[in-house]
């Protein structure tokens, strides 16, 4: 089997999706995640909401609508895994792991942090006059998101180019620091898809909420339609030919339409086709293609618990991959359970004191007596005689439950002590150290199992 490439995206849940986020970003990736060799990650980035927005209302109707417009956008959720970062308790313990190994200085040049401190200074205030610690450890926390998983490729726009640089970097730093010659993270890749033209708004700059010059996606036909009645056109006349190369109408019309359709929509233009109509033809192009998921989008919207499912099972999914390499991850930095840092010593005992016996034998007098043998069958005691075999059965029953022994050496051999009285004995050993490792062997040998 080929390795899939591995392709992951967050999103920022602080708004609603615009026909520039559709085309631009959600239309392709949903058309990337059905390429056979590709293993989708795509993800609601609610914890980044939170350092831009501090509107709860804000923050949680902007992760259903946007759950609902990638579902609705024809998202596979078979084919990938679909999930909320909020869901993922590894991504924060991650973060901090590499907060650890980021370095200050690498974080004081990233360009949002600038750009905060940039303006601050210009207008006279402390530099980190309202800069929180969320916003400064941005690109750590998306580091975290992207090398969780391992991601080869990371679909992002220009301004994130530098987030993912860093992840390359701090993830580079984990391993050479912790890796031991391994390469725990995989170094990602930002992919700028070049074929999708950013979408014109209506007044012909980047289509943005922040310059208020978007066509909403999945509101309503209305909505929509009032949209493209706004769009800014020059002052030509019906009649008038139109260019349409110096015309974002048209461009918006291109970025939905068939190769046939673009040039049906040219000529239209050029024998002097009515912005009006224009106008019109743009509507029905659109709400052909948007009308069908704009009514899966309400009624995912309506049905709020048919997604909550999903993402939750989008998130055992992506916590089937994340538990485990954080497990290792964890152990790599030296956060390690005391059990088993005794690993070697505790399963060494564990077999002997499994495979040490005890078997019991009656003499010629009728006395009952046993030997202890070791898992290599060597005797390590043979005990005195006993009465009757009760006796002998509770003998060795004491002896395994766990007290400290009592041995006592006589030269170079020991006897092993119960209530004052010697209840058996070692064999004869060369030389005290052979004596002396032999209690040892005995001690191993009568260590109860723990499970
Ligand atoms: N910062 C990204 C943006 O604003 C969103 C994001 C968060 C992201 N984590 C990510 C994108 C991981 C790609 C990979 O667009």
């Amino acid at each position: 089997m080929t390795t899939r490439t591995r392709i992951l995206t967050g999103i920022t849940t602080t708004g609603t999706p615009h026909l520039g986020n559709y085309a631009g970003a959600i239309r392709p990736a949903i058309l990337a995640s059905q390429d056979a060799n590709a293993d989708s990650f795509y993800f609601l980035a609610d914890y980044h909401a939170l350092i831009k927005c501090d509107d709860p209302q804000r923050i949680q109707r902007s992760r259903m609508e946007i759950a609902a417009t990638w579902l609705a956008g024809g998202l596979d959720v078979n084919r990938v895994t679909f999930y909320r970062q909020s869901d993922i308790p590894e991504i924060p313990e991650l973060t901090w792991l590499l907060t650890c190994v980021a370095a200050k200085g690498l974080l004081n040049r990233a360009h949002a942090y600038k750009a905060s401190v940039d303006k601050n200074v210009e207008s006279g205030e402390d530099p980190d006059a309202g800069i929180s610690m969320g916003l400064y450890s941005y690109p750590v926390l998306m580091a975290a998101d992207i090398l969780m998983f391992n991601a080869h490729k990371v679909p992002v726009g220009r301004d994130q180019i530098q987030h993912v640089e860093m992840a390359r970097d701090i993830g580079q730093r984990f391993n050479h620091l912790f890796g031991n010659g391994k390469e725990f993270f995989t170094m990602p890749e930002a992919l700028i898809e070049e074929s999708v033209a950013t979408l014109p708004g209506l007044d012909g700059r980047k289509m943005s909420k922040s310059y208020d010059n978007t066509i909403p996606l999945f509101t309503s036909a209305k909505d929509m339609k009032d949209a493209i009645s706004r769009i800014v056109t020059d002052s030509r006349a019906p009649g008038e030919a139109k260019d349409p190369d110096n015309s974002h109408l048209f461009t918006l019309f291109q970025a939905f339409a068939s190769k046939a359709q673009e040039q049906e929509f040219r000529a239209e233009l050029l024998q002097g086709l009515g912005w009006g109509e224009a106008k019109n033809r743009l509507f029905q192009l659109l709400d052909s293609q948007l009308s069908e998921p704009r009514e899966r989008y309400h009624q995912l919207m309506s049905r709020p618990s048919d997604m909550e499912d999903l993402l939750l099972i989008g998130a055992k999914k992506a916590r089937a991959v994340a538990a485990p390499f954080l497990a290792e991850l964890r152990e790599a930095v030296g956060l390690r359970s005391f059990v088993n840092q005794a690993a070697a010593p505790v399963a060494a005992k564990k077999k002997a004191a499994k495979a040490a016996r005890f078997v019991s034998f009656r003499e010629d007098d009728g006395s009952f007596r046993f030997r202890l043998l070791s898992a290599e069958g060597e005797q390590l005691l043979l005990s005195r005689n006993f009465a009757d075999g009760k006796t002998a059965g509770a003998v060795t029953k004491q002896l395994q439950n766990g007290d400290a022994l009592d041995l006592r050496t006589e030269a170079t051999g020991f006897s092993v002590w119960l209530d004052g009285a010697a209840v058996a004995d070692s064999a004869g050993f060369a030389d005290e150290t052979s004596r002396d490792a032999a209690i040892a062997a005995l001690r191993v040998a009568l260590t109860p199992i723990e499970d």
